[in-house]
């Protein structure tokens, strides 16, 4: 029987999950069927529990539902406590499982396509919305040397690395708390600069060996534009980050973790 998954947003028609899942089951021969599903804006609820009911197995939700996919579930991971944001369902026998897969994603693709250690490295996170709080568990799992997240509003920043100062060295200040200095990898995570604006004017130097990220994706982002501007000899946007979630996710429902490569190379990313 072919197993039912899908993407949940709004909008949705844009999303590559459907291409990447289908990419993966037919690595492992699996028999699914994974589709984009639109959800009017106060209808999240009720859309997935219809998918539930038509025998769903697991979705994955994006904007602007991963706060509410986590309010949904009845169990989350730490991962996704943390982030306090739900990317992943799997709807089982004992309920709904909220998991978070955003960290991972881009912790896998700095470490494996572009071959970048974090181990004690200087990482700057720019930016402490969701997006920022996505990644900053599985980042700090990484072992850096330092993570700074600053943002426009300074007490967001704080209350981020507050909350997850347990999980490594983590520090938080305004904008210009990044100080000119030195960095290994700059995390690009504000929602400024996504259609043609301009990303947040942040004083910052990237290493010669060092790493500017991007978590949103388009061929050459203003953020991208900027750290070459600043040094950063590497750069890169999102898209990896994106199958590097696919993958995880599609291992939290199989049990099996797919080969990015191929994908990456059918994206033009290897
Ligand atoms: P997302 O889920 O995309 O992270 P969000 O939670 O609304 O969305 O967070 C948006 C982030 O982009 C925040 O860090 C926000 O800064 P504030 O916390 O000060 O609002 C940042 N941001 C958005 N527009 C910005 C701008 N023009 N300049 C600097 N930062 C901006």
């Amino acid at each position: 029987m072919t197993d039912l998954y899908a993407v949940i947003g709004n909008p949705i028609a844009q999303s590559k999950s459907p291409l990447l899942h289908t990419a993966f089951a037919r690595q492992f021969g699996h028999d699914l069927r994974y589709d984009a599903i639109l959800a009017a804006p106060d209808a999240f609820r009720e859309t997935v529990q219809a998918f539930v009911a038509a025998g769903g197995r697991g979705m994955n939700v994006t904007a602007p539902f991963k706060l509410e996919a986590a309010e949904l579930a009845d169990t989350l991971t730490d991962r996704a406590r943390a982030a306090g944001a739900v990317n992943t369902l799997t709807f089982g026998p004992e309920g709904i499982l909220g998991d978070n897969t955003d960290g991972v994603g881009l912790v896998g693709d700095i470490q494996d396509r572009l071959g970048f250690s974090l181990v004690d490295r200087r990482v700057l996170v720019i930016g402490a919305g969701g997006a920022a709080r996505g990644i900053l568990l599985p980042l700090l799992l990484a072992r850096p040397a330092s993570v700074l997240v600053v943002n426009r509003t300074a007490a967001r920043a704080q209350a981020l690395a507050e909350a997850m100062a347990h999980a490594g060295p983590i520090q938080a200040g305004p904008l210009e708390a990044a100080g000119g200095w030195e960095y290994d990898v700059v995390i690009h995570a504000t929602s400024a600069g996504l259609n043609e604006g301009e990303a947040p004017a942040v004083d910052y130097r990237v290493a010669d060996d060092g790493l500017a990220y991007d978590l949103a994706y388009g061929a050459d982002t203003p953020f991208m534009r900027q750290a070459r501007d600043r040094g950063a000899a590497q750069v890169a946007d999102g898209l990896g980050m994106l199958v590097g979630q696919a993958a995880e996710s599609y291992r939290v429902w199989r049990g099996v973790l797919p080969d990015v490569r191929p994908v990456l190379e059918q994206l033009a990313l290897v």
